[in-house]
């Protein structure tokens, strides 16, 4: 098997991690979840992370985990967290180390879905509903030209995941 590192990109609440456990499993390839790597490595949440080392500190821990992670691996499908991509080198690195899949949705079905669980994640604690789409809207235009960069956009409210399975194999 060759080069079946697979890296899924998206703003936060794109169902990354869900999506990965299914497409990992359908290539019979292990599933890495980065936000999962850095709790386990920091021994706190995410949330926890931020309060008490700040973002800066968990950007630069996200970017050795991912450096780390993808070298010591061969083949994997990797959710990445909303911000990864867009922070230090890391978009180069993940296209220089393998396929990546951008899922796509727009700012209000983002919102939506952010809305039924806010407080799990800390860039948008304690938002009420306006305040968190405008988050959503803004956030997304500046991420958005780093997530096209991947060699693949999905629609997140088509796409299943046989069909990401296709696209990983193609050249
Ligand atoms: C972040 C997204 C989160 C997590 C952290 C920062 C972001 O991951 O890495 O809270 O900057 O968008 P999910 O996209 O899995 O929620």
């Amino acid at each position: 098997m060759s080069n079946s590192r697979v890296f899924l990109l998206g703003f936060m609440g794109a169902g990354k991690t869900t999506l990965a456990r299914k497409l990992a499993q359908q290539l019979n390839v292990p599933c890495l979840d980065l936000d999962g790597i850095i709790e386990e490595k920091e021994g706190m949440s995410i949330a926890r992370i931020f309060e008490q080392r700040g973002e800066d500190h968990f950007r630069k821990v996200e970017q050795a985990l991912l450096h780390e992670t993808t070298t010591n691996n061969e083949h994997f499908v990797m959710a990445l967290g909303g911000g990864t991509p867009c922070f230090h080198n890391n978009m180069e690195f993940i296209k220089a180390m393998g396929k990546s899949i951008y899922l796509k949705y727009n700012a209000g079905i983002l919102a939506s879905r952010l809305m039924q669980s806010p407080n799990k994640r800390p860039l948008i604690k304690g938002m009420d509903k306006e305040t968190l789409l405008r988050y959503v809207e803004e956030t997304l235009k500046l991420r958005e030209p780093v997530y096209l960069q991947s060699n693949f956009t999905v629609d997140g409210t088509k796409t299943k995941p046989n069909q990401l399975v296709q696209l990983t194999q193609q050249a």
